[in-house]
């Protein structure tokens, strides 16, 4: 995605790779392969070191997030590469809590901006719409709201048990996040902006949100704002995508929004991310999860994670090799060379070779 603020613009860049768990360890194997193809065509230095944190590491040795690992990922990496955590075996999911909230939360990687965008007519669930009507982008708040993990049990296992899960909203939060998307809006020539939470019924964290965003509208008169609660935005996203350009939220229906609109633009195994703070390492991802339901049998769509690490070049001011895996992904798509949830026959394996292939061309890098 153009326009997201660069970590070095060096010639050179670090990534730490975290696979992670089920797909993630299929999927993100082939956008390295990918990354690798387009850096040896721009003779550019990559430099790729893998972890193995996960849930398989977790059971083996009860641990999660090294101690350490933060500051080595701060000081030592440009860009993280991240595939997915979550497996059976770990139903209290506390593994994903210490690594991917945690990285989120440790490194203040306070934006999560989630591109929706339709790559090709047929993609869609929606009647009647094409590329151009599908073009948006929600910025997410990544480091607090319902996600802050503040709370408790009283009461636990007895009939009297309460469950308390607390919705932490700070001024500093909100207004970055409205900041940055505002920003992001004018710094890529988009007119129209709308800030979504649930302040009629949530009237304390989000009558922050709605005080912070009126003061910072007056600040852009530039852009078209407005506001819809997120109700009426899932209602209004499906009738007429064509009205959003950024979408701005809150933690948790930035989650349930992105996964909506990554269903619009053909399904999750495309969609990507980036968890991102403007100057400082930042981590990439694809929006699903593990996909327990198809990990193993190697039919993953890997595009999601090409897609992440088309952003994760962009970030790093790597902006022809960025094109050249869209470029890629775009090629694969018409020519139907694609994974069984996009209606293909491939495997995951064949599609990532196939997208390095072209995404290496010579060609390809230069435009
Ligand atoms: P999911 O995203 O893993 O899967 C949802 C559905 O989408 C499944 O039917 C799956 O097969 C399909 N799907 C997802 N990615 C695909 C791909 N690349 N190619 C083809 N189909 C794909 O969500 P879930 O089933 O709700 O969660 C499974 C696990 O993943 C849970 O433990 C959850 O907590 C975790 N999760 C992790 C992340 C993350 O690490 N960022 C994100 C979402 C869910
Ligand atoms: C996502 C995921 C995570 C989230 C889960 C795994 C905690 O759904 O990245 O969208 O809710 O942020
Ligand atoms: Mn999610």
């Amino acid at each position: 995605m153009p326009g997201i603020p660069m970590r070095s613009g060096g010639p050179k860049a670090r990534i730490a790779v975290i696979p992670g768990d089920g797909i993630g360890t299929e999927v993100t194997p082939q956008a390295v392969k990918v990354l690798k193809a387009v850096a040896a065509t721009a003779n550019r230095p990559l430099e790729f070191v893998e972890f193995d944190w996960g849930a398989d590491k977790y059971l083996r040795e009860g641990i999660t997030l090294p101690p350490g690992a933060v500051e080595m990922l701060r000081d030592e990496f440009d860009a993280i590469l991240f595939g997915a955590l979550g497996d059976p075996r770990v139903p209290s999911n506390q593994h994903a809590a210490d690594i991917l909230l945690g990285l989120r939360f440790k490194l203040d990687l306070y934006v999560n901006a989630r591109p929706v965008e339709l790559l090709h007519n047929r993609l869609t669930p929606l009647r009647d719409r094409t590329e151009k009507d599908i073009r948006l982008v929600v910025i997410r708040e990544n480091t607090e709201g319902l996600y802050a993990g503040v709370g408790g049990f009283f009461k636990k296992g007895t009939p009297d048990e309460i469950a308390i899960q607390e919705d932490v909203n700070s001024r500093k939060g909100v207004e970055r996040i409205i900041r940055y998307a505002f920003e992001h809006a004018r710094q890529n020539g988009l007119k129209r902006l709308c800030m979504s939470d649930k302040s009629n019924a949530m009237t304390f964290a989000h009558g922050l949100w709605q005080r912070v965003f009126k003061e910072l509208r007056e600040e852009y008169t530039d852009i078209d704002s407005r506001h819809l609660y997120i109700d009426t935005l899932a209602m209004e996203i499906v009738r007429d995508p064509r009205q959003f350009d950024v979408i701005v939220t809150c933690n948790l229906f930035g989650d349930i929004i992105s996964d909506l609109g990554a269903q619009l633009a053909g399904g999750l195994g495309l969609a990507p991310s980036g968890n991102i703070h403007p100057g400082k390492t930042s981590l990439f991802e694809p929006v699903h999860g593990s996909a327990p339901n198809l990990a193993g049998k190697g039919i993953a769509n890997p595009l999601g994670s090409v897609l992440a690490s088309a952003m994760m070049l962009d970030f790093l001011g790597w902006g022809p090799e960025a094109n050249a895996l869209r470029h890629a992904v775009r090629a694969a798509l018409h020519e139907n060379y694609v994974t069984p949830d996009l209606g293909g026959d491939k495997r995951t394996e064949e599609v990532g070779e196939w997208v390095a292939k072209k995404a290496g061309n010579k060609f390809a890098v230069q435009t």
